[in-house]
């Protein structure tokens, strides 16, 4: 204990002012933060039980005395602990990536016609799909070779996951040596969950030891399969439900149903819902079917997930983005509650929008505490004219921020007048403008502060999205921290990061005994670091922040350009009509606004001083060339005429999964110009040109299809 909480924690909570009860919350909330960073995240517990139990009651009746001191920072309100450095990391051979929801059976129809389009089908082609709950847990990948279970790994961020193979061996349904007949390599995905069941006991158990309690059963299955000794994880019954794979020798079946019938053969589990469905009809009754009787399954679901059922199929329909093509998730509708709309506060964002936000009276929707809601943007809240001391109605659905549906009129209160949104930056004073799109001639829905050089909230939020998880992912540098280092002027750029501990060394910072921060911390602070001195060029541009170049875009250009420099200097001098500017044009996915993102990000004198800064400190990995076995990968390829066993979208999507890049028309840098029958004026000028010209048929042998 601090010795500011051991002097007033011999008064009885009731007798504290609530100056002195704020105080000692705040420091025996960070003591107990510490104790379980050290115990849930170093295996190294600080105290006895004896004394964690009393710090965390006296915590909490110091809350329940003084409930002006809970906030969403409350350790009452936190649930298990961060995943620990401590696991060792596993790339996925094959990514683990996520699903395009759908909220209507008119939306349904709308895939599966999509599917239907994209394969060039009629509008009456039967398309058979497997429907099957959509389970609330987490995601876990589990290898298996000659039989055995070899790692199981978390999904991470769908590369990348967390090595978790000491505790998945823990869970009965998964089992290690599979039966016999299972393909040599077989990595089977699924979802690891608890039952409501478990997770009320788990609860009963944590509260009953003074430990946190869980939120939801998704995050006590999360906490508990992370955790770092594996015989916690022994003590909390997990599930496991296999519905896909990742890498395989040999699948054993051609159809999704039939695959997931064999894993069934060799002892995994697979959901009792699961339903081959021939129709439309089917597949949203099936949906229906599972909605009403998703209370008596014993444990969360959040929709019901279609699976196009031909393997063949689901080749050829492929991914777009993270999600793929041949599947969706049909989520359940959003859960509702009434409540009062107290203030809204003016967040200014990395790119320096302006994002309402509302705080609300706090109440529970759907088993979750709400308290905060977005607001979307000022054309939102005057389209509802929402003001300040309204009562509301509040949604959220699965993960998604909760919004405001809509105002109860009868409930305003008199007097609340219109809500009015600034003119100008609430952090820097500067002018928040509307850009007008050229084109169309309208103002954007998003006002945004243009002092992007000046403005600390910029400055903040640029660096807590450098140091985030997707991008430099620097363990204990999380918001909070960012948000004290740039208070303190100790980290006002991201090289400034790399630079903190020489700075400290020197006895400049001094960042050990300043208030939270313990000798270990600051060490593993340091270590963490340190560790990420190396980084992914994809990572390190997406890191950047540059407006539009998010993890897909930044993975395209990674994967173009290969290595830092070139697309460094590529797009500075990418003004329009330049060759600069067409190397970036050409690049498939990219339009005009991000070239101009691009340009206008690496132009800027400002940032380039700050990138000479941040390259002397760490060093940039290329991107190995994907495909480049592909006798077509890193080629501009033009298809033209019809094709009569590709649809379009299908052939550029094929082109690009071997490594090539599809062009709209011929020109020099067309490498290969593919023609079907009635191709016109490209053939001609392919042939002109010298390009080599080949059938949809030799298409198929030179990609190595057949
Ligand atoms: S298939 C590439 N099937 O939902 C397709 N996912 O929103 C990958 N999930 O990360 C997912 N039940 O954690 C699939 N029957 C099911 C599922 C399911 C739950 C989760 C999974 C995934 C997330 C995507």
């Amino acid at each position: 204990m601090t010795k500011k909480s051991a002097a007033s924690h011999s008064l009885p909570v009731e007798e504290l002012s609530l100056a002195q009860a704020r105080a000692e919350h705040t420091s025996l909330g960070e003591d107990i933060a510490r104790y379980d960073r050290a115990y849930y995240q170093e295996d190294a517990p600080l105290v006895p039980d004896a004394d964690y139990d009393a710090a965390r009651r006296r915590y909490e009746a110091l809350e329940k005395a003084f409930p002006e001191l809970v906030s969403e920072e409350s350790l009452t309100k936190k649930v298990g602990a961060k995943p620990s450095e401590k696991f060792a990391k596993v790339k996925h051979a094959v990514p683990m990536l996520s699903l395009g929801n759908v909220f209507s059976d008119e939306e349904v129809r709308d895939f599966v016609a999509r599917v239907r389009r994209f394969l060039g089908l009629s509008d009456v082609s039967p398309i058979a799909c497997t429907a099957e709950p959509k389970i609330d847990g987490l995601s876990c990948s589990l290898r298996y070779e000659r039989g055995h279970l070899v790692q199981a790994a978390t999904r991470g961020d769908g590369y990348e996951g967390e090595d978790v193979t000491a505790n998945i061996r823990t869970l009965k349904e998964v089992p290690q040596r599979l039966h016999d007949g299972a393909p040599e390599v077989l990595e089977v995905r699924g979802e690891v969950y608890m039952t409501h069941a478990a997770f009320a006991a788990l609860n009963e158990r944590q509260t009953a030891a003074g430990k946190q309690i869980f939120a939801n059963p998704r995050n006590a299955a999360a906490g508990s399969l992370r955790q770092l000794d594996s015989r916690i994880t022994a003590e909390r019954p997990l599930h496991f439900f296999a519905y896909g794979w990742g890498e395989v020798s040999a699948l054993p079946a051609r159809t999704q149903w039939g695959v997931l019938q064999a894993f069934n053969a060799y002892g995994l589990k697979i959901n009792p819902r699961t339903r081959l469905c021939e129709s439309v009809e089917e597949m949203v009754a099936h949906y229906h079917a599972i909605e009403a009787d998703r209370a008596m399954l014993g444990y969360d679901i959040d929709g019901v997930v279609y699976k196009v059922g031909d393997i063949a199929l689901q080749e050829r329909l492929g991914f777009v983005s993270r999600a793929p093509r041949w599947a969706v998730a049909h989520k359940f509708p959003a859960e509702r509650a009434t409540t009062i709309l107290r203030d809204i506060e003016i967040n200014v964002g990395r790119t320096g929008a302006l994002t309402p936000v509302a705080r609300l009276e706090p109440v529970t929707v759907g088993g979750v505490v709400v308290s905060n809601a977005t607001l979307h943007n000022e054309d939102e809240i005057a389209r509802k004219d929402i003001r300040i001391g309204d009562t509301v109605i509040v949604q959220r659905a699965g993960d998604v921020i909760p919004q405001i549906v809509e105002v109860i009129p009868e409930k305003r209160p008199h007097g609340a007048k219109p809500y009015e949104f600034p003119q100008v930056c609430p952090r820097c004073g500067s002018a928040a403008l509307r850009e007008i799109d050229e084109k169309t001639g309208e103002a954007d829905v998003v006002r945004r502060c243009t002092g992007s050089l000046v403005c600390p909230a910029q400055a903040v939020e640029r660096l807590k999205h450098f140091a985030s998880r997707n991008a430099f992912d620097i363990e204990g540098l999380g918001d909070k921290q960012i948000e004290y280092f740039f208070a303190e002027g100790l980290i006002k750029t991201p090289s400034d990061i790399f630079t903190l501990e020489e700075r400290d060394r020197k006895s400049l910072t001094r960042i050990k005994n300043r208030e939270g921060f313990g000798e270990t911390s600051v060490r593993n602070l340091f270590a963490a670091i340190e560790a990420r001195r190396v980084i992914p060029i994809n990572r390190f541009l997406y890191a950047l922040g540059i407006r539009h170049v998010g993890e897909t875009n930044a993975r395209r250009l990674a994967r173009h350009f290969g290595d830092f420099d070139s697309l460094r200097e590529t797009a500075r001098d990418a003004v329009p009509g330049t060759e600069a500017r067409a190397r970036i044009d050409c690049i498939d996915g990219i339009g005009p606004v991000v070239a101009e993102a691009l340009h206008d990000f690496f132009a800027e004198p400002h940032n380039e001083k700050e990138l000479d800064a941040l390259l002397e400190q760490v060093t940039i990995e290329p991107m190995p060339q994907v495909a480049s076995s592909s006798p077509v990968a890193g080629k501009t390829v033009v298809f033209t005429g019809s094709l009569e066993r590709l649809t379009r979208d299908e052939a550029k999507a094929q082109a690009e999964r071997f490594g090539a890049k599809v062009a709209a028309s011929v020109s020099k840098k067309t490498d290969l110009v593919v023609a079907g029958p009635g191709a016109g004026s490209k053939l001609a000028k392919a042939q002109e040109l010298g390009i080599e010209v080949i059938t949809e048929d030799e298409w198929f042998k030179r990609t190595g299809q057949e």
